[in-house]
């Protein structure tokens, strides 16, 4: 088809479906909320450009209560809300009938592919089927010998660099990250990113160096307004925006091109390798997704670009969070030092028993066991949570239940919200986090402890661990998090054991800038270095 063509097609599709999206914007007028400061942006680029994440919602959330209205891009209504029966209704008791908005789900596929990160309802299904048996509890728990292994790299490193000094300051969350990285890697498939190798590493752990900066951090406003019309037009057109050949779109297409040749020899000597009739004869995910395809039934087998997919999607979601969450906990302990002793005594303590047990090395149980490290994860993962809202949309007309009760535009009290089909919904899981009710009073710090209160969380059952929204909820879960869960438990145990960490003389303000789907840490001043988290290390004095 000519260029030309295509151009008029677009444009054609794109002003049909502003109409028609114009014309169903009235739905959402009991609901209070901020006017809106923009009739192409609305309040999208504003949230996805502030300063820190938590500056709009919080305010939002103050003024009107959980449930609230905000502009949406061309002229639309989104309902923004943190209010734990709607969330409960969304994420856990309406399968997919609530699903991902286009726009947002197509920065996915231009990441990672068609897996299941950007897969919708019967597909997506299919897709989970596959991955579930890698990562149930008990097979999670073979991990952990691994991620001891790497962790133990990254401590001997670190002493290295230390040796001869009393302290060094280091990128925190570059450690961590490449920790993460090398521990996905090997875990999903068997596969030495070597990224804690310093020069020796692969260039895929230097393509993944900043990548959410560059794609996704302060995106100018006629990128948004690109981005939302995506909503508008087919689908077939959307997947040719990938090849534009311009930034970001140039970053996200190399990344993945580089991924893809790894992939393709992955794929290939794991196949061989992997002997379908014998049990399982290697514990990489990629080995048991290659099985369970073999095994399934044929509707739900994945395509060999399907899996590759797989890989790749693990790869981003499952290296960026958990470093990060991991790099936030310990900016916290550095903030807060009284603490960091308690959790590392815990350690200690429980290393002197493994020890009179004549282990090496803590089991799952130990980890367990430590109520300070594991509550200083959950307090993190509330405070900092690295997805700090999901968007969904409604399939079809619903009325959406809330907990708490918000005051109508005319005064009235409501305990519901209808919604038309089409309606975007902006569930901040930020907000939902700080209600006083659900967290306490100091719901505003940080503060770990609060989990040893009884009454913390509880209120409607909401998420999958402690009551948190960090791993969003439902049939799109993250598969992950019992993964994460263990493995930021071991790196914990193992480096506190033998460091101490502290914030940098240098007096520094650090943010939590939104980029695209998650926060990061930048510090303020320095945001072209994308994100950082300096902090001071020194080895712990026995
Ligand atoms: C602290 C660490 C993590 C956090 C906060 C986190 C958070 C999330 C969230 C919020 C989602 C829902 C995304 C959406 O609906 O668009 C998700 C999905 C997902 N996560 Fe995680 N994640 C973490 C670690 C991991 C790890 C370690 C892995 C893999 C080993 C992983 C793999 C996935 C996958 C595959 C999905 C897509 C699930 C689906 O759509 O069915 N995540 N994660
Ligand atoms: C989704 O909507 C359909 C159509 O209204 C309904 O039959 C189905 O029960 C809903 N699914 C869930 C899980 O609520
Ligand atoms: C594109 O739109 C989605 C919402 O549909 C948003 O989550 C994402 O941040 C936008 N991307 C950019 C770079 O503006
Ligand atoms: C999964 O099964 C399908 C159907 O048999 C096959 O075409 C595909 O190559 C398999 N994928 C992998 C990666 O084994």
């Amino acid at each position: 088809m000519p260029l030309s063509l295509l151009a008029i097609a677009a444009t054609a599709a794109l002003l049909l479906g502003v109409i028609f999206k114009w014309l169903r914007r009235r739905s959402l007028t009991t609901v209070r909320g901020p006017p809106s400061p923009s009739l192409l942006l609305g309040h999208e680029h504003a949230l996805s450009t502030q300063e820190e994440v938590g500056i709009l919602e919080f305010e939002w959330l103050r003024e009107y209560g959980p449930t609230w209205k905000i502009g949406g891009n061309f002229g639309t209504d989104l309902l923004m809300t943190a209010d734990p029966k709607a969330l409960q209704h969304i994420f856990h008791k309406s399968g997919y009938n609530y699903t991902k908005r286009t726009s947002a789900n197509y920065m996915g596929y231009m990441l990672s592919g068609p897996g299941i990160v950007v897969s919708l309802d019967k597909d997506h299904q299919r897709h989970r089927k596959i991955m579930n048996p890698a990562f149930n509890a008990a097979h999670l728990k073979t991990f952990l010998p691994l991620f001891q292994r790497i962790s133990s790299k990254m401590v001997e490193q670190w002493k290295a660099e230390l040796s001869g000094t009393e302290q060094m300051h280091i990128m925190v969350n570059k450690w961590l990250s490449r920790a993460t990285l090398d521990i996905i890697g090997e875990a999903a498939f068997d596969y030495d990113y070597g990224a804690l190798n310093g020069a020796k590493s692969s260039p895929l752990n230097k393509a993944y160096d900043n990548i959410f900066k560059d794609i996704s951090f302060q995106p100018p406003a006629a990128f948004a307004i690109f981005n939302a019309t995506w909503d508008y037009v087919p689908e077939s057109l959307i997947k040719l925006v990938q090849y534009i050949p311009v930034n970001p779109f140039t970053r996200m297409l190399n990344l993945k091109n580089l991924f893809t040749e790894y992939g393709k020899q992955i794929l290939r000597e794991q196949r061989s390798e992997v002997d379908v009739e014998k049990p399982s004869n290697s514990r990489d995910v990629m080995s048991i997704l290659i099985k369970a395809n073999a095994s399934a039934d044929p509707k739900t087998r994945l395509t060999d670009a399907e899996l590759m997919a797989e890989m790749y999607t693990l790869t981003l979601a499952g290296h960026e969070t958990t470093s990060s969450t991991l790099t936030f906990l310990t900016y916290e302990l550095a903030r807060h030092p009284e603490y960091q002793a308690r959790m590392r005594k815990e350690i200690q303590d429980r290393r002197a028993l493994a020890a009179a047990r004549g282990d090496a090395d803590f089991t799952v149980e130990d980890l367990d066991s430590l109520s300070l490290t594991v509550n200083a994860i959950k307090e993190t993962l509330r405070f900092h949570p690295i997805v700090p809202q999901l968007l969904r949309v409604a399939v079809k007309d619903d009325v959406i239940p809330l907990s708490h009760p918000v005051v109508s535009t005319s005064g009235e009290t409501i305990t519901e919200v209808p919604v038309q089909a089409g309606q975007v919904i902006v569930t901040s899981f930020a907000a939902y986090h700080r209600l006083k009710d659900v967290w306490g009073d100091d719901a505003d710090v940080w503060n770990p402890d609060r989990f040893f209160r009884p009454e913390t969380g509880k209120h409607t059952n909401v998420g999958v661990f402690s009551n948190l929204m960090s791993f969003s909820a439902g049939v799109r879960a993250c598969i992950g998090w019992r993964f994460s869960l263990i493995e930021m438990q071991a790196i914990l145990a193992e480096t506190l054991e033998n460091f101490e960490v502290a914030l940098p003389e240098e007096k520094l303000e650090i943010k939590r800038a939104p980029m695209g789907p998650i926060m990061l840490p930048v510090v303020v001043g320095k945001e072209e270095l994308g994100s950082v988290m300096p902090l001071r290390v020194s080895l712990v004095q026995r």
